[in-house]
């Protein structure tokens, strides 16, 4: 009796303890308190603007999403980029329809975890970038859609992927695939323009809310 009590005892004793290394390896998630967000980077605390501010992303673990490879031959440079089986297999029906027309799709990015995320947020911060322009056109982590293992990036990830013609191939064509163009020239939401990034939606995404048609678009 009085063993089982010392054990029980050491027992409380340690359960904090274990409590707190289980949250020490977890990444440090943005936090939220009286409605200011914020996240910290290499030891400073920064707040987190619109458009982010509010519209955390609700990722599924890594764990549970089935990764597929993309074909090397539709990456730039060859690189291994994974994403979600369902987003992967749309994507490369996607692809094979843009071939026949003449069209060449390259991906340049696809699935990033959070760490992913941070890092490349660190990275440029650390290349001097001041937080206000990072944060401009690189989620921070917790907010990018590319924690979702759906959405995907492609070539060039810049300002001219707007003026190919595989963006207007995108903007009348992706939706049959179940992909849409999220970060639109005109979104009500404010995030900046990313003609390049897609998310995979799957049949949510028809004909009906696809993007506008090359009459309707706004001129450049
Ligand atoms: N560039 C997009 C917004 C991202 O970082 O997820
Ligand atoms: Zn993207």
């Amino acid at each position: 009796m009085h063993q089982t009590f010392i054990v029980f005892i050491i027992f409380l004793l340690l359960l904090p303890v274990s409590g707190l290394s289980c949250l020490a390896s977890e990444p440090s998630l943005p936090q939220s308190t009286d409605q200011l967000e914020t996240f910290e980077i290499d030891g400073n605390t920064y707040p987190i603007p619109e458009p982010w501010s509010g519209n955390r992303i609700a990722a599924p673990s890594p764990a549970a999403i089935d990764f597929r490879m993309i074909s090397k031959a539709h990456t730039h440079n060859g690189t291994k980029i994974y994403i979600e089986k369902n987003a992967r297999d749309a994507l490369q029906v996607l692809m094979d329809a843009a071939k026949e027309d003449g069209v060449y799709l390259t991906v340049n990015s696809g699935f990033r975890s959070y760490n992913y995320q941070m890092r490349i947020f660190t990275r440029m911060m650390r290349e001097g970038r001041n937080y206000e322009d990072v944060i401009r056109y690189v989620a921070p982590p917790g907010y990018s859609q590319h924690a979702l293992g759906t959405a995907i990036d492609f070539y060039p990830s810049n300002w001219e992927f707007a003026e190919l013609l595989t963006y207007t191939w995108l903007q009348d064509n992706a939706w049959k695939y179940g992909f849409k163009e999220t970060y639109p020239r005109i979104n009500e939401s404010g995030y900046p323009w990313e003609a390049w990034h897609w998310n995979y939606i799957g049949n949510a995404h028809t004909a009906e809310n696809k993007a506008p048609g090359p009459a309707e678009r706004p001129l450049q």
